[in-house]
């Protein structure tokens, strides 16, 4: 007789502890909840601490949770909140690096700290965070890291966004060093390249496009481009995170898994 429970139990996060950056609002938030409610301890981690900490609360329902304030971009906030993690749950099992800078400039008049604070909260945010569980997860066994990327780090998309891609292509590069470095510690590592998503940071862009912001252009924003006619809900992208995070993805490391609804195959 066979047992669907059994056979999904590695699709589940259960016993695990899951530290999940800019887990406030959006793809995070979504990441948060959906991890709670397959078994996991969650860190919700983000730039706005009393988000984070809302957060937390509104989801302590689900399961156990502490909200961090933790700008990914400081090295000391960083060891801050990892150092908060072990304290109240013993330390993590799995990273989602997820927070990032959503500003858009031109690329002809990007200011020099413009395109530094993109890649200091993307790519150095991601190395940071990625250099303390590591650290933590040596001592558990092992562990698994799913780095947010974007469909525009393999395919430009909306422009103006020459930091955001290279950024992105940046945490890409991570993935892969890292899955190779940290093999060894029993450490997975893998990107997933998301599509368009109805979250509040497109909004953000749409709102200060209306302020007199950069034009946004580029194929993402013609009606009707996406292959399936729509754009993705949060959970749909959680899913594919889970996934990896889990051992149901235990032979799974350096790989970047698209998840753009067929966006840049059509
Ligand atoms: N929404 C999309 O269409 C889309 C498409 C492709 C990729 N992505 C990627 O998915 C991820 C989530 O996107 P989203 O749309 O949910 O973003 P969002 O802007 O809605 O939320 C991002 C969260 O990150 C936090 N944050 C920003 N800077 C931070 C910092 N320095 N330290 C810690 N937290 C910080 C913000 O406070 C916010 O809570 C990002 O990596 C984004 O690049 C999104």
């Amino acid at each position: 007789m066979s047992d669907p429970q059994a056979a999904l139990a590695a699709f589940t996060l259960t016993g695990k502890v899951a530290l999940v950056t800019g887990a406030a609002q959006g793809l995070g938030r979504s990441i948060a909840e959906l991890f709670l409610d397959v078994g996991a301890s969650v860190v919700v981690a983000d730039l706005n601490g009393d988000a984070a900490k809302a957060a937390a609360e509104d989801l302590s329902t689900r399961g156990p949770t502490l909200g961090v304030a933790m700008d990914v971009s400081d090295e000391t906030a960083v060891q801050a909140g990892f150092a908060a993690a072990a304290d109240r749950f013993g330390g993590i099992d799995v990273l989602v690096n997820n927070a990032a800078y959503r500003g858009k400039a031109n690329t002809m008049d990007m200011s020099v700290a413009e395109w530094d604070i993109m890649h200091a909260v993307c790519t150095r945010g991601s190395f940071l965070c990625l250099r303390e569980a590591v650290k933590q997860m040596r001592g558990r066994g092992g562990g698994a890291v799913v780095n947010i990327s974007s469909m525009s780090a393999q395919h430009p998309t909306i422009f103006p966004n020459m930091h955001y891609d290279s950024a992105k292509a940046g945490v890409d590069a991570i993935t892969r060093l890292a899955a190779v470095e940290f093999a060894r510690d029993g450490i997975r590592v893998n990107s997933v390249l998301p599509g368009g998503m109805a979250t509040p940071g497109p909004d953000k862009m749409r709102a200060a496009q209306a302020a007199g912001g950069p034009a946004i252009e580029g194929p993402a924003t013609i009606p009707g481009r996406s292959v399936m006619g729509r754009i993705a809900q949060p959970v749909e992208m959680a899913r594919a995170v889970l996934f990896l995070a889990s051992d149901a993805a235990s032979y799974i490391t350096g790989a970047e898994l698209l998840v753009d609804g067929g966006f840049t195959k059509g």
